[in-house]
């Protein structure tokens, strides 16, 4: 039985700014009076979802862009919730730049779930891809990253206001939007298997501390007993590649440049990854 103003939200983050998202709208929810909790996926237990659903009147879910496209995670996490017909659902995603559909994506599987998505929006997050072979311009400034965060936070006031209202509000969801998600999703579903292997291990910096084994969400990482090593089925999310004590995590067989500083490191200061992922016990 659902209680009247209880929301979870649901996410996957890669390096933390779809973290934070679900951290800060939750936040302003709780303040308008509405009991509300951030989940990460990679940390909860299949019975939970559901019993968790069921007693919520909203449920939202959250995740980075990449490529247009949701991480092949938050699509598993989708596919196999079982029907929830009519319950009020909130649909948002991060992203650098833009992703044209985003939301509406994420939005069109939960219909099929039976979901009311009656709010959906995009949120303009740092970029966190921060490797050599495409030099896109990344920071870990924190007045920089305080503003993205403050910008946003504006933003997510303005679907709080409408969720609290009870009024629908949902950004790209039209043929434009969806459009300009194809022009960047189509080639890169088309490519996505090429690239899950692209991650490798410079053994000469490597410390073996293990963090990118723990970190990585689909066990592409591995210890061989005398390395780590990759199984090729990366999905993308450069979290080992960023969160590297030594950089030691390289892409498409090139190490991080120094000269850029660090590899992207989360949307606030000194931000601990581990956070995203089961405690250890759960192992
Ligand atoms: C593989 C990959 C593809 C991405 N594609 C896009 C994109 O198409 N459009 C965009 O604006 N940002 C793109 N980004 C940037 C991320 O969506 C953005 O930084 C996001 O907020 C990261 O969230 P996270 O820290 O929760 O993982 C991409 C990032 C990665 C790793």
């Amino acid at each position: 039985m659902a209680t009247a103003r209880k929301a979870a939200v649901f996410y996957f983050s890669g390096t933390g700014n779809t973290w934070w998202v679900a951290e800060e709208l939750c936040r302003q929810l709780n303040e308008k009076g509405f009991n509300s909790r951030a989940y990460s996926i990679e940390n909860i237990s299949a019975v939970n979802i559901a019993s968790l659903i069921e007693e919520s009147s909203l449920v939202g879910f959250g995740y980075p862009i990449y490529g247009s496209d949701l991480p092949q995670l938050m699509k598993e996490f989708i596919d196999d919730l079982p029907q929830f017909p009519g319950k009020d659902a909130l649909v948002f995603c991060t992203q650098w730049l833009w992703s044209g559909d985003g939301a509406y994506l994420g939005a069109s599987m939960l219909k099929e779930k039976g979901f009311a998505v009656k709010w959906g929006e995009h949120f303009l997050m740092p970029n966190n891809v921060s490797v050599s072979v495409i030099r896109l311009p990344y920071t870990n400034n924190p007045d920089k990253l305080f503003q993205a965060r403050q910008r946003t936070a504006r933003k997510i006031n303005r679907i709080v206001t409408h969720i609290i209202a009870g009024k629908p509000y949902r950004h790209g969801f039209n043929c434009l939007a969806y459009l300009l998600g194809c022009m960047q999703r189509v080639p890169y579903r088309r490519y996505y298997h090429r690239f899950q292997n692209d991650i490798g291990i410079n053994k000469e910096i490597c410390i073996d501390c293990g963090e990118c084994v723990r970190l990585c969400p689909v066990g592409n990482l591995y210890y061989s007993g005398v390395e780590v090593k990759t199984k090729g089925n990366c999905m993308l999310c450069l979290r080992c590649y960023n969160f590297c004590p030594v950089a030691a995590v390289t892409h498409m067989k090139r190490p991080h440049r120094p000269e850029r500083g660090k590899p992207y490191r989360g949307p606030i200061e000194n931000f601990n990854p581990a956070v995203l992922i089961s405690s250890t016990d759960e192992f």
